[in-house]
């Protein structure tokens, strides 16, 4: 079976294994082995009895040039941003990478050392379990977007505080509006509640579409933290089949 198999679907089937996720097969193949999609709540539930409202987004005066920049001033507006602390301790802001005209967008929370170096989010260990994880949804790093919800390095990857993230929102806002994903994926705490204006913890978010804007949102587990409790994996997983069945329900005629 493997011969007739070409190299990036062997590939595929290895990082899954690697994973311990089961595979995703083709409709009507392997059956037995298809990860079943959790069923999308209808509406904007947050969770079991929890109604999510649109987000507010909270444009200030001071954000005009933000809001309407193409992506020529709004790299250059990150790269100069002076607007709270962390640009004291960055090594460089790190924008975002992948492609603009994406269909999914993929945001996480804040750079870590090695983004900090690199000034492209999410290639250090979490980045290469996402790619992992990409691969094995047979989407290339590539062909989807990928941004961060804060711009510059924390110091000693500490959270980012209330204020950083209020300050850093503006630039994540105009990025989402210049791509318009077809379908965005909230990786961690973090994303999850900047994008939903919310407090629900995360496992109350996960497993169901929400709406950013309109847009499907999908909350799934950081892949840092699944560096740290990888018997979740299964879990993100679950939601990844979620948003791709959310995705091809949109395509539908
Ligand atoms: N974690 C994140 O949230 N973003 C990165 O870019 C890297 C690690």
């Amino acid at each position: 079976m493997l011969e007739a198999m070409n190299a990036p679907e062997m590939y595929r089937r290895q990082y899954l294994d690697a994973l311990g996720i089961t595979r995703w097969e083709p409709r009507g193949g392997a059956a037995a082995s298809v990860a079943q999609p959790v069923p999308a709540t209808s509406g904007n539930s947050i969770a079991p009895g929890i109604v999510a409202s649109e987000p507010v987004v909270l444009r200030s005066s001071s954000n005009t040039s933000v809001d309407s920049a193409d992506w020529v001033a709004l790299e250059a507006a990150v790269s100069s941003c002076t607007k709270c602390c962390l640009h004291a301790t960055r090594t460089q802001t790190v924008f975002g990478v992948g492609n603009r005209s994406a269909q999914w967008m993929f945001i996480g929370e804040a750079p870590g050392a090695d983004e900090d170096r690199q000034g492209e989010p999410f290639v250090g260990r979490a980045g290469q379990l996402l790619n992992a994880i990409l691969f094995a949804m047979g989407l290339q790093r590539k062909e989807v977007y990928i941004a961060n919800v804060i711009k510059c390095r924390p110091p000693g990857n500490r959270d980012p505080q209330p204020e950083e993230i209020s300050q850093c929102e503006p630039y994540l806002i105009r990025q989402i509006e210049l791509i318009k994903p077809k379908l965005i994926v909230a990786l961690g705490r973090h994303a999850a509640h900047s994008l939903l204006k919310t407090e629900v913890p995360l496992g109350k978010l996960r497993g169901q579409r929400l709406s950013y804007h309109g847009t499907p949102l999908i909350v799934t587990y950081h892949p840092a933290y699944l560096l740290r409790n990888p018997a979740d994996k299964r879990k993100v997983w679950d939601d990844l089949c979620l948003a791709k069945t959310v995705l091809e329900k949109m395509e539908q005629p």
